[in-house]
């Protein structure tokens, strides 16, 4: 049984993941903490998470970008495993959960869904034997409460193709504003906000003769749910290291 402090616990996620434990005998929420209130848990939920008095062995993070440091600060005082899944975090926060892992393990991934884990690893394939000749370009589409744009994911998606294309590429995210034909090392990332969208994403390899589209869509938040609750399994007992979900699975294929 591994014992949970979910921090954004009031949030869509938070109420994915605390509905997922009730039900599990792998998994507990011992606590949970918001800057929103919610009385239906039957676990208590701290403002503040140093108020806690519970013993767990990992932190799970759905939360804000500018909630991030203060819960690291939380789970480094506490030496506890973190898992970071929250986006759009900025550089020093990044820097700060690098530093964090020389004392304590951190996770982190802007998407926890294993198929998208595995559709970088396809958009890196696709990179080595399709460009420079195909043009990359990079959809996504999210509900219209997402505060950050482009999506996290739409950025790892990125950093993908980069990583395996020879050139430095220039990322052009409103095609609007360059009135000038597509230069080749580029990728266009657009963004689509509306409805209930949980998570689409694409990435279109176009060519003169024919295209190739590789894409996911998420059903549901449970998806990211369950890799975060994956996650905590993998993160449980590590003392220290920064880790990610291809490490969480490379272990879940081996077993
Ligand atoms: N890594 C992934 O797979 C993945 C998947 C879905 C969402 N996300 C990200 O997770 C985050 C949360 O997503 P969501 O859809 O649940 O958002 P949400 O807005 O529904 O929930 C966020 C929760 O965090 C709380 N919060 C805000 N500031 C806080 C603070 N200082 N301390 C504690 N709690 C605080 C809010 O009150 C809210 O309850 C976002 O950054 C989102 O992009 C990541």
């Amino acid at each position: 049984m591994v014992k949970i402090f979910l921090n954004g616990c009031c949030g869509r996620m938070g109420h994915a993941i605390a509905d997922m434990c009730i039900h599990s005998d792998d998994y507990q929420i011992v606590a949970g903490s918001d800057i929103a209130s919610y009385d239906g848990y039957p676990f208590p939920v701290y403002q503040n998470p140093s108020d806690s008095t519970e013993d767990f062995d990992v932190i799970i993070d759905f939360s804000n970008a500018m909630a991030v440091q203060s819960i690291l600060h939380f789970a480094l005082a506490r030496k506890k495993p973190f898992i970071c899944c929250t986006t759009a975090l900025d550089d020093a926060t990044v820097a700060e959960i690098l530093k964090a892992s020389e004392q304590i393990a951190v996770f982190k991934s802007a998407n926890m869904s294993i198929g998208i884990n595995l559709m970088l690893e396809l958009v890196k394939n696709a990179t080595r034997t399709l460009y420079p000749d195909y043009d990359i370009e990079i959809l996504e589409a999210h509900h219209n409460r997402k505060l950050d744009a482009p999506s996290g994911t739409a950025m790892m998606l990125a950093a993908a193709v980069q990583q395996e294309a020879p050139d430095t590429l220039e990322y052009i995210y409103d095609r609007h504003q360059v009135s000038e034909a597509r230069k080749k090392n580029q990728i266009g990332i657009s963004s689509i906000r509306g409805g209930n969208i949980i998570g689409e994403h694409q990435v279109m390899f176009i060519g003169d003769e024919e295209t190739l589209t590789i894409s996911h869509s998420a059903k549901s938040r449970d998806v990211f749910a369950k890799g975060a609750l994956k996650a905590a399994e993998f993160m449980n007992g590590k003392q220290s290291g920064y880790f990610t979900m291809s490490d969480c699975i490379a272990e879940m294929i081996k077993e």
